[in-house]
Formats: structure tokens, C-alpha cells, sequence
């Protein structure tokens, strides 16, 4: 469904993504592990065109990405929610919600089942919730443009233990809905817990791969990479 190969990418003359490859098929949930700085977001920003890409393919359900227009990849079935979560401040949760949804499977009573929460908040403006109310709000805005696969940066970054309890059940509960999820995550265990393949970034690359029975059992690697 997702092909990276060979990817070199960066920031103006810098270099961040250093021959990356990575391969998803449709359905699956893939976490992509490594310490801070590796290039976990740089990965996700250049799927979704916001780097500067200086070699390597990537294809997307037998198109070639680089052919899709940044502005057309939502549309194209590419979902986002980027570490920042940028949800938009002035608008209430109802709007952000529908700003940029496309038709699809997931309406505003689709994603209100999903998280209660949001409809309780519905007016209330995307200044006025809590980090994991944004969260949720960050996701469910993603689900609106029924995407094909949910690039995921960090979902539970600053969120206090229960609200990351809750995020991952929400990603379970997004798995099961036959969502593709790439999935960044610090939290390696609870990662793991849900992904069905994982890698492991380091330098822009791809360390080590596997299932998450492979990394669980190999100490060698959740030392050396994760910590
Ligand atoms: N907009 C940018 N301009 C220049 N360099 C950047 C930019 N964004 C990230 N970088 C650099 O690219 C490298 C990888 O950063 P990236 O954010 O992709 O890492 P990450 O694995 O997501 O880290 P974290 O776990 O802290 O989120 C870092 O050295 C970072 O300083
Ligand atoms: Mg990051």
C-alpha cells in the first residue's frame, strides 16, 4: 500500500532521512520506534510533502507519491496528525471537525461515538480543551477526511497516564476499524502492544525491523534503540 525506498530527505541543504526504507501493506498497524532526533517526524513530513526530497521512490497504492500534488494527498487518502496537533485555536471542535472533511464513512455522529468527549466539547473552541481533548480532536479531524491510512506522530506526547491509556485504546479501536496506521510512538511497549510490524529508527535510517514478538525479545535492541 506504502512503499519508501531509499529515501534521502532533509531541510534546506540538510540531509535528515539517510537511505530510509519502510513498507506498509493495507490494513496493517506499523510503529515506528527511535530516540528523539532519529527522524521519526522528518519520515511522516516527507510522506506527506513537507521536506525537501532529494532521492528515493515512494509509492502509494500503485501511484508514484512524488506525482501527487501536497495539497491533493488528503484527498488522495493520506491522513495526518502531526505531533503539534494543530488544532485550530478559534474554531469550536464542531468546526474543526468539519474545516476540512471530505465525504466518506466519518461523519460528526461517526466520530462523536467514537470520542463522547468531543460532543460534550462541541462548542467549546480549540483554545479551551485539554492535551488529550486535543488529541482526540487532532485525530478525529484526521478521520473526516476518510483517509486510508492515519500517520500518527507521538498521539500521547504530554498527555498524563490515563489520557495515554485512553489514546491507545482509541488506536486499537481505530485498528479494528480496518484504519492503516503508522504509528510514532516513545512509548515503545505500548507501541508494540498494538502494531501488528515495527521499525526502529536511528540516524534517518532504519535500524532494525521486525515483528513485535522479534523486538520484544530482543533486550539488545530495546537497549541500544530505545532505551
Ligand atoms: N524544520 C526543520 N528544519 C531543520 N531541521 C529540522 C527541522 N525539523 C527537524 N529538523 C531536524 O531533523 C532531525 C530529525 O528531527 P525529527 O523531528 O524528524 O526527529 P524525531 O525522531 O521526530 O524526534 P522527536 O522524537 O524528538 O520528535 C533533527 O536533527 C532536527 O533538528
Ligand atoms: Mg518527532
Amino acid at each position: 500500500m506504502l512503499t519508501l525506498e531509499s529515501l534521502f530527505a532533509g531541510y534546506g541543504d540538510a540531509t535528515v532521512l539517510d537511505d530510509c526504507s519502510l513498507s506498509m501493506r493495507d490494513g496493517e498497524s506499523v510503529a515506528l520506534l527511535g530516540r528523539n532526533g532519529v527522524g521519526k517526524s522528518s519520515l511522516l513530513l516527507t510522506i506527506m510533502g513537507h521536506t525537501r526530497l532529494r532521492a528515493g521512490s515512494m509509492r502509494w497504492r500503485g501511484q508514484d507519491l512524488a506525482q501527487i500534488p501536497v495539497h491533493a494527498r488528503a484527498r488522495a487518502g493520506l491522513g495526518w496528525v502531526p505531533q503539534e496537533r494543530e488544532v485550530f485555536p478559534s474554531l469550536t471542535v464542531e468546526e474543526n471537525l468539519t474545516v476540512t472533511a471530505l465525504p466518506g464513512k466519518w461523519n460528526l455522529a461517526a466520530i462523536y461515538g467514537l470520542f463522547p468527549r468531543l460532543r460534550e466539547r462541541r462548542k467549546n473552541f480549540g483554545n479551551q480543551l485539554s492535551g488529550g481533548e486535543q488529541q482526540m480532536l487532532a485525530i478525529g479531524r484526521a478521520l473526516m477526511a476518510d483517509p486510508k491510512i492515519i500517520l500518527l506522530d507521538e498521539p500521547s506526547m504530554g498527555l498524563a497516564p490515563v489520557i495515554v491509556l485512553e489514546v491507545f485504546n482509541i488506536i486499537r479501536r481505530l485498528k479494528e476499524a480496518g484504519i492503516t496506521l503508522l504509528l510514532v510512538e516513545q512509548f515503545a511497549k505500548s507501541a508494540l502492544e498494538v502494531a501488528d510490524y515495527a521499525y526502529v529508527m536511528e540516524h534517518g535510517g532504519i535500524a532494525v525491523e521486525g515483528t513485535p514478538d522479534e523486538l520484544n525479545n530482543n533486550e539488545k535492541v530495546l537497549a541500544a534503540y530505545l532505551g
